[in-house]
């Protein structure tokens, strides 16, 4: 039948009990499963290796998530190969038939968006109503990449003079390596792969090692797909152990990262090398790290913009590539937008995201607390901390939040990306000083501005260059379909995910010409 346009899916609305219950059964039952054993599937089948991997609840460290089997080099073979040889079968399989997995994909993960959510409040420490976002932005891909993909398969053909006949034709690349972060567990996961496997590609997905038993429930979602064996592989691992060896595989065609910009340089790097025997170029979408801005104008109105500068800053923690790192504020504004702020930020409550009245909670783990601690001290150096939380007590990974001010577009807190819940305010002389501070790093992802003025507005449209500019409104939470989200500079490739160019990145076009 014909599909219904895309709608994104609705968020959840805790003002509902019922919504509230379903949640925190899901969270029980999710409980009830902690410490069991996750294999890797490759061709179809589970394979568990003697090498395991423990994911733990960075609240609680203490408690297991999941045991994981780690894919080697023996086992990274095998995943290539079983892609290989179901390329063809993959590849001939119709558009609709392909459209029509993802769309069973969507409908599955639909019917579990609560229990799916509740694996991210428990392995990656995300609170209640941003991991059930995160699911159903994940549906959101699979439902929006399966209506592109119709539409390309019935493209806009070139011109033809009488006596030819031009089509143009899009093939899949071959092998995809879908190499994904632990920030959005399952939606950044399941759109890559979407992407890759409706255009025809095959694939090999490693998730993070931070969120393996998320990434475990992709392969039971597209399990029930219908997929046929081989074309969709799971391989949790070390990645200094497979990571480059993924990367460097001959026989891998298109690679699509997300995650940090120093890991997302070297996958560029090592796979431009020529390999003997190479017969491709391999296609990388990366999309990498922001240092992200919001401008507040003289005249912005407080009431709007504290609630969103909050929510960009701190949600999850600042753990968003699209999150508010720099608050550049025009001179007038800044002794007001200060005590406001402040006062804020001061009444938020903070501990475990099992518990819904908690607004932020801990960072991944022990590797990004020791990090968003080294930034912090240097905060202080660089700066004047303007405020500082205490932190929960407990094991769990917790960080205060922090208000650092008098930061200039020389220091390193206004370059490098901290991924923590650390807040670099700097005050501008005018609105021209703050465009020009606000785009000075060389990330270009997300960015924001308060004003009432339009000429400033405009301003903004027309010279603060970021893939995604938000004015008067917070800056993340980008939806599938109304705002295509990617940077550009070195936050990325330039890719869009959840819009119309992103699928083009995963085929090969060609052009057939037939003298009629
Ligand atoms: P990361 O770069 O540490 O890891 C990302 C993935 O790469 C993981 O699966 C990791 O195991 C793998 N990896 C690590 N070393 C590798 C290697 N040598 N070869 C191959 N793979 C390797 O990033 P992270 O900590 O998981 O995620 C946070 C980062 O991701 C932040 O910088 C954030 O800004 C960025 N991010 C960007 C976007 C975006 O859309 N632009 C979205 C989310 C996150
Ligand atoms: N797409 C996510 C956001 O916009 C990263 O916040």
């Amino acid at each position: 039948g014909l599909l219904p346009p895309f709608r994104n899916e609705p968020s959840v609305d805790f003002t509902r009990p019922e919504q509230r219950a379903a949640f925190a059964q899901a969270l029980s039952q999710v409980r009830s499963r902690l410490g069991a054993s996750y294999p890797l599937f490759i061709n179809g089948r589970e394979l568990t290796t003697e090498k395991t991997r423990a994911s733990v609840n960075p609240a609680d460290p203490g408690e297991t998530i999941g045991h994981v089997s780690q894919a080697g080099p023996d086992e990274i073979a095998q995943a290539v190969t079983a892609a290989r040889d179901a390329l063809p079968g993959w590849r001939a399989t119709p558009v609709p038939d392909r459209a029509a997995c993802l769309l069973r994909a969507a409908q599955v993960a639909r019917g579990r968006i609560f229990e799916l959510a509740a694996w991210q409040v428990v392995e990656i420490g995300k609170q209640w109503d941003q991991a059930y976002a995160d699911v159903g932005e994940a549906i959101d891909f699979l439902e929006f990449y399966a209506r592109e993909m119709l539409r390309l398969d019935k493209p806009h053909q070139p011109p033809s003079l009488p006596g030819e006949d031009n089509r143009l034709l899009y093939q899949s690349k071959g092998v995809a390596a879908v190499i994904a972060p632990w920030n959005f567990p399952l939606a950044i996961s399941c759109g890559m792969t979407a992407a890759a496997l409706v255009t025809g590609n095959t694939v090999i997905f490693k998730p993070s090692s931070l969120t393996p038993v998320i990434g475990w429930t992709l392969v039971e979602l597209l399990g029930q797909a219908g997929l046929p064996p081989g074309v969709f592989n799971f391989v949790p691992g070390a990645s200094r152990e497979i990571g480059d060896l993924l990367v460097e595989h001959p026989e891998i065609n298109v690679i699509a990262f997300t995650g940090s910009l120093e890991v997302g340089m070297r996958i560029l790097e090592k796979s431009s090398k020529a390999t003997p025997g190479g017969r491709h170029v391999k296609k990388v979408v990366a999309e990498m790290g922001g240092k992200n801005a919001i401008i507040l104008d003289e005249d912005a109105d407080l009431d709007e913009a504290i609630p969103a500068i909050i929510a960009s800053a701190f949600a999850f923690q600042g753990q968003k590539c699209s999150a508010c790192s720099r608050l550049i504020v025009v001179d007038a504004l800044y002794p007001a937008l200060r005590e406001r702020l402040v006062r804020a930020v001061r009444s938020l409550r903070l501990g475990p995201a099992d518990n819904p009245a908690n607004f932020m909670g801990p960072v991944a783990d022990r590797e990004a607390l020791h990090k968003i601690r080294a930034y912090m001290d240097l905060a202080a150096q660089e700066g004047q901390i303007l405020y500082q939380g205490k932190p929960p007590a407990g094991a769990g990974y917790h960080v205060p939040i922090t208000l650092v001010e008098g930061i200039r577009p020389e220091h390193r807190l206004a370059n490098e990306e901290v991924f923590g819940p650390l807040l670099a305010l700097m005050r501008a002389a005018d609105f021209d000083q703050a465009l020009r501070w606000a785009n000075a790093p060389p990330q270009a992802l997300t960015g924001g501005v308060f004003s009432r003025s339009p000429a400033n507005l405009a301003r903004a449209r027309r010279e603060f260059r970021v893939g995604n500019l938000y004015l008067n409104r917070g800056i993340t939470g980008a939806l599938v379909g109304r705002q295509p989200f990617g940077g550009f500079g070195l936050s990325g490739t330039g890719t869009k995910a959840g819009g119309g160019d992103y699928l083009l990145h995963f085929m090969d076009p060609r052009c057939v010409t037939e003298n009629t």
